[in-house]
């Protein structure tokens, strides 16, 4: 017994060292695989690239941009922005059709992005905890490209409101340039693309309504129209959009295009409007889903 003391000392020692071992290669592994788990949002994210640089600001600014990005190849796998239901493709849409209790309103925005007008608009939205959805003009996001990546960040969608914002008849070629130089800055300003068309003044006959058909956008026109481009007096603008407002019903206004310091003082009191009636606010393609919904529930019913 007593020479077996050693020997059993020894082997607990052997032991003890076998599980430390073994457990460190088992924490090694997990290690390692939590790395290649992680490692393609690692390369997205580029921490070297960041560490690299000194400017506080800077770093931030790049790293609200390394984030932005991330989120925007989320929102793209999940589908964000442009899952429109595939009965909407090339329609012509005023409101959606919902049932009277189906109280949900779409806010839209348009001509954007325009200095101070959009972020005061965003920061509205923002502080009411809603989504809207920005028809943007291509120059515009040219112009101001960080307006257009904070709406995205912000949650809200984004639709095609052509290059120019011309009225006067476009030939096919003129009408793909519009709409599909518009497409690409999107694309390449956020990562997004969408399927949601408004054509400027909401004219149907000028050639962009058919070119965006035929590339299967939904054409997104309106069911209240504030009218605040021409800058009526707040109460009149409220009035304007209330005179029309029904569940599923879509609201126009700018926040782009021009002065709309009007549509920006309105806005607290559309929103806690809608709100006192009973009011959600939806996105287009929120507004969109629950049409489509709607419908299957009543082909089913059938
Ligand atoms: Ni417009």
């Amino acid at each position: 017994m007593i020479d077996n003391k050693p020997s059993l000392w020894i082997s607990g020692k052997l032991v003890g060292l076998l599980i430390l071992c073994s457990s460190f290669s088992l924490s090694l592994i997990i290690l390692m695989k939590i790395n290649i788990f992680k490692a393609p949002e690692q390369q997205k994210i580029n921490v070297n690239e960041l560490a690299a640089n000194t400017g506080t600001q800077q770093r931030i600014e790049e790293f609200k941009g390394a984030m932005l990005k991330l989120w925007q190849q989320q929102a793209q796998v999940k589908g964000f922005s442009d899952s429109i239901p595939s009965s909407f493709q090339s329609a012509i849409i005023n409101a959606a059709k919902l049932s009277p209790s189906q109280k949900v309103i779409a806010l839209t925005f348009d001509d954007g992005p325009w200095p101070e007008s959009t972020a005061e608009v965003l920061d509205i939205l923002r502080k009411n905890q809603i989504k809207a959805t920005f028809f943007v003009i291509g120059q515009n996001v040219k112009n101001y490209p960080a307006l257009l990546k904070q709406e995205v960040a912000e949650g809200h969608v984004i639709g095609n409101h052509t290059w120019h914002h011309w009225y006067q008849f476009l030939n096919p070629q003129a009408a793909a340039y519009e709409i599909d130089h518009t497409e690409d800055i999107i694309y390449q300003t956020t990562g997004l693309k969408t399927n949601l068309f408004r054509p400027p003044g909401g004219i149907m006959h000028n050639g962009v309504v058919d070119y965006a058909r035929n590339s299967k956008y939904s054409i997104i026109l309106w069911s209240s129209d504030s009218i605040d481009y021409s800058r009526p007096p707040v109460p009149k603008l409220i009035g304007n959009v209330f005179r029309e407002a029904k569940p599923g019903g879509i609201v126009l206004m700018h926040d782009g295009g021009g002065n709309r310091s009007k549509t920006v003082q309105a806005l607290p009191e559309i929103i806690a409007n809608f709100r006192n009636q009973g009011y959600r606010f939806v996105t287009i393609p929120e507004l969109l889903e629950m049409e489509d919904k709607n419908q299957r529930l009543t082909e089913t019913k059938k």
